[in-house]
């Protein structure tokens, strides 16, 4: 580390590639920075600090008292992931600030500079004169050069982040949640997001005139923006900075932003594949209420364990077990127990049954949004979880606000989340939440905390309001890049007139590629992945990477992907398209040099069509190289998955 005594009031920093830098000034007491890649201009000037409560500016005021610069090159193992190893390479530069007058407070803005993206963050460190404070406003600028192009969904409404993205002009953008992504006049595409979201409120994109941005950190019901106490490090602000879409996907720059596992053994973190007593509740088989067709019954979860092990798929979520399902239960949370099955189900009985068969239960914990009722039963639930041998939990926040008055992504729902992650962690519980708080990359230090939502899934999917075929062609480059999304893939009755999911049968196997997911459902109702030879796809599939490569994408057009199996040579690769077909040609480089492999293809079939030949499909296998060129037809709405299997 290099510490230099501030004389001036301009510093630079670039990546190590030398590609990427950040310039920042302190001038006239306020501080600012720009962001600059291969010599263009991503960020124009832009402002840094707070306003703290009783109208405190805390951003104008300030000198450089001293400058650290220092380079950091290590690789560090991920306990299970998109890639097993990553380099965390960055040069950093930290500047100590002071106020020049009145209270002399301090802070620390550390600039973090990788070859893929930008972080940084404040420092306020402990002193004298900041003990608790409250934060009303963080003034952090993004500000572009350009009215570029960007694709958002919208911040601060009720259906949290489960909106269709826009692509529009960033003028035309409203206010907005990240990742946000952006493609510029220069032709770089630009991820705007956040790394080690702890105890503060999730940042949002608000726009101040035609490309001038600025985080909107989200409010609770009193309208203050976080409660803290010095010393405290804000979560990092990042922006991804990628030449092509494809890049943007395999940027780890937010999970080397994380700090290393708080979790000492790691040996109970496992990926898995499951399916569950779950579809059927949307397409009117089954109900989470007691009644005629409740789904979580004894006879039902022992004919789904048996499924489970007869279609090889190692765990079975079950949903609607506990009291407190029957009636408006997103309007009555609090009347959910986690401990107290309904009559029909005996709890006890089928988890030793699912033990006897090689099945883990996935167990389930919906709130209705109701934050406080959970956390005083949180410790008996997973208790008894714990004591059955229920290691995954899934969760839910179903309400437009929590405890009815809180945002899921304010302090507020922030802290929930990571006290249900800490405790969950203590009884051996991984989770998978639904509604949750976006990832910001805490599964690097809290690896029990798998997965989530968070966004359109397909349980979205029906005719007339599902999701158009563009959207997975959306998701790598805005969702997916905030960490592994439950998107409940799988479905192989697609024309279902109950509920019609908008893809080919090739485009749901390509999901299980291109929509990563720790915890990964095969969501279907078993008894439709009877006699299917294209389910021989998700068995074979796995959930864990040793590598994943972006191979191709017009972001929101088509996307190609490929992974290799941390447990075995086999690489695969999953390539998706919009409403359009369209045929590409992906020479297969990244396979292994010097080895063989068989290509078992699933391909949509010549007249497969999203809308009116879903289920067409045409399975084929060809022995492949790394010379061998792959040539990927891809139906309307369609899609592609290919198992490389080493030979
Ligand atoms: C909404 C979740 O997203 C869904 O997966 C779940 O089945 C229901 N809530 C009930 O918890």
């Amino acid at each position: 580390m290099v510490f230099i005594m501030s004389c001036s009031h301009s510093y630079q920093a670039t990546s190590p590639d030398g590609t990427l830098k950040v310039t920042v000034n302190v001038k006239d007491g306020k501080a600012s920075y720009a962001l600059y890649k291969n010599n263009k201009q991503v960020i124009v000037n832009s402002a840094l600090g707070f306003v703290f409560a009783n109208n405190d500016n805390f951003n104008g005021n300030f000198i450089i008292t001293g400058v650290l610069k220092e380079t950091h090159d290590d690789t560090w193992e991920q306990p299970w992931g998109e890639d097993r190893y990553i380099r965390d390479h960055y040069n950093e530069l930290k500047l100590l600030l002071k106020e020049k007058s009145n209270l002399k407070r301090k802070m620390n803005i550390v600039f973090r500079l990788f070859d893929d993206g930008l972080g940084f963050r404040y420092e306020i460190p402990e002193q004298e004169n900041i003990k608790d404070f409250i934060v009303m406003d963080e003034g952090t600028e993004f500000n572009m050069p350009y009215n570029n192009k960007a694709w958002w969904i919208p911040a601060y409404k009720p259906g949290r982040y489960e909106y269709l993205y826009s692509r529009t002009l960033l003028s035309q953008m409203d206010t907005v949640h990240t990742p946000l992504t952006i493609e510029t006049r220069d032709g770089f595409y630009v991820t705007i997001h956040e790394a080690a979201l702890y105890n503060y409120g999730s940042m949002t994109i608000a726009r101040r005139d035609t490309s001038s941005l600025k985080s909107d950190i989200t409010p609770l019901s009193d309208g203050t923006k976080a409660h803290l106490k010095a010393p405290f490090n804000t979560p990092w602000r990042t922006l991804i900075v990628a030449q092509e879409p494809a890049k943007l996907l395999e940027s780890r720059m937010m999970l080397n932003l994380n700090e290393p596992s708080k979790i000492a053994d790691m040996s109970w973190i496992k990926p898995t594949k499951f399916m569950g007593i779950w579809w059927g509740m949307f397409t009117d088989v089954f109900t989470w209420s007691q009644g005629p067709k409740h789904g979580a019954t004894t006879k039902n979860a022992i004919k789904y364990i048996d499924y489970c092990a007869q279609l090889k798929i190692p765990a079975l979520l079950i949903e609607g077990w506990d009291y407190g399902w029957d009636g408006d239960w997103v309007a009555h949370g609090r009347g959910f127990s986690y401990t107290k099955p309904y009559p029909d189900f005996d709890l006890e009985k089928i988890c030793k049954y699912a033990k006897s068969k090689g099945v883990n239960i996935i167990g389930h914990h919906e709130t209705g949004g109701a934050t406080i009722n959970y956390e005083s039963q949180l410790d008996s639930a997973f208790t008894l979880y714990e004591k059955l041998g229920v290691h995954y939990v899934k969760t839910g926040y179903v309400n437009s606000r929590m405890d009815g008055k809180e945002f899921h992504h304010s302090q507020y729902g922030v802290l929930h989340y990571q006290k249900v992650a800490e405790t969950a962690a203590r009884y051996h519980i991984m989770i998978d939440a639904h509604e949750p708080i976006k990832g910001t990359g805490i599964q690097r230090t809290w690896p029990n905390f798998m997965s989530r939502e968070g966004a359109r899934g397909q349980e979205y999917e029906s005719i007339t309001n599902g999701n158009p075929p563009e959207h997975e062609a959306i998701l790598p480059f805005t969702r997916l890049l905030a960490g592994g999304m439950d998107f409940t893939p799988g479905i192989f009755y697609i024309n279902n007139p109950k509920k019609q999911v908008s893809s080919t049968l090739a485009k749901q196997l390509s999901y299980y590629v291109i929509i990563y997911s720790p915890i990964q459902m095969a969501a279907d109702l078993p008894e439709h992945y009877l006699n299917q030879p294209a389910f021989k796809f998700i068995q074979d599939v796995p959930c864990d990477w040793d590598k994943t490569i972006g191979i191709n994408a017009v972001i929101g057009d088509y996307v190609t992907i490929a992974r290799k199996d941390r447990n075995s040579n086999d690489w695969y690769l999953g390539s998706l398209t919009d409403e359009n077909g369209r045929e590409l040609k992906v020479p297969l480089t990244f396979l292994d040099k010097g080895r063989k492999y068989r290509a078992e293809i699933y391909a949509d079939g010549k007249d497969a069509d999203w809308q009116k030949n879903p289920l067409s499909i045409d399975i084929s296998s060809k022995e492949v190289t790394c010379d061998s060129t792959l040539d990927i037809k891809l139906a309307p709405g369609g899609g592609y998955a290919v198992r490389f299997v080493a030979l």
